[in-house]
């Protein structure tokens, strides 16, 4: 048996909407707290409006006041342990830390395992900008 994480993340798989793809994602976040938020992404006719089911979940958790992550699960129907993408990485990065737990299912209870520090390394932050800011002020 899978950990109930992964379960929620296949759960959402079914509603994922992807006529152009035909690649369902789902996505399952634990926050602080022990509330989990879901999503699947959601494709659109321009390609480029398609929402990714991290972006929806994290959406999800946010918009209810949620902004502490504790594990990311992300499945596919394909089952091939796929990451989020570098654009989703960034997105999860606004509110985790290098040591987020990112669960990538790989099907017959296998996982591959990183943290969010593997997978985006070095990335612009609030706190960048905030030393920026300092720094000007500083050189003032
Ligand atoms: N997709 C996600 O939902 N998350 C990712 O980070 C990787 C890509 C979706 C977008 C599109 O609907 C489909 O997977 C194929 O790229
Ligand atoms: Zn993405």
């Amino acid at each position: 048996m899978p950990e109930p994480l992964v379960e929620r993340a296949r759960e959402a798989l079914d509603n994922a909407y992807v006529p152009y793809s035909e690649y369902t994602v789902g996505a399952a976040l634990k926050t602080a707290d022990g509330t989990v938020y879901v999503g699947c992404n959601i494709e659109n006719a321009n390609y480029s409006n398609s929402l990714h089911a991290e972006e929806v979940a994290i959406a999800e958790a946010v918009k209810n006041g949620h902004t502490d992550f504790d594990r990311l699960v992300v499945t596919s129907g394909a089952r091939d342990g796929v990451t989020p993408c570098g654009m989703c990485r960034q997105t999860i990065a606004e509110f985790a830390d290098e040591d987020l737990d990112i669960v990538c299912d790989l099907g017959d209870g296998e996982t591959a395992e990183y943290t969010l520090g593997e997978l985006l390394p070095n990335t612009i932050s609030l706190d960048t900008l905030e030393a920026a800011a300092e720094k000007r002020e500083r050189d003032e």
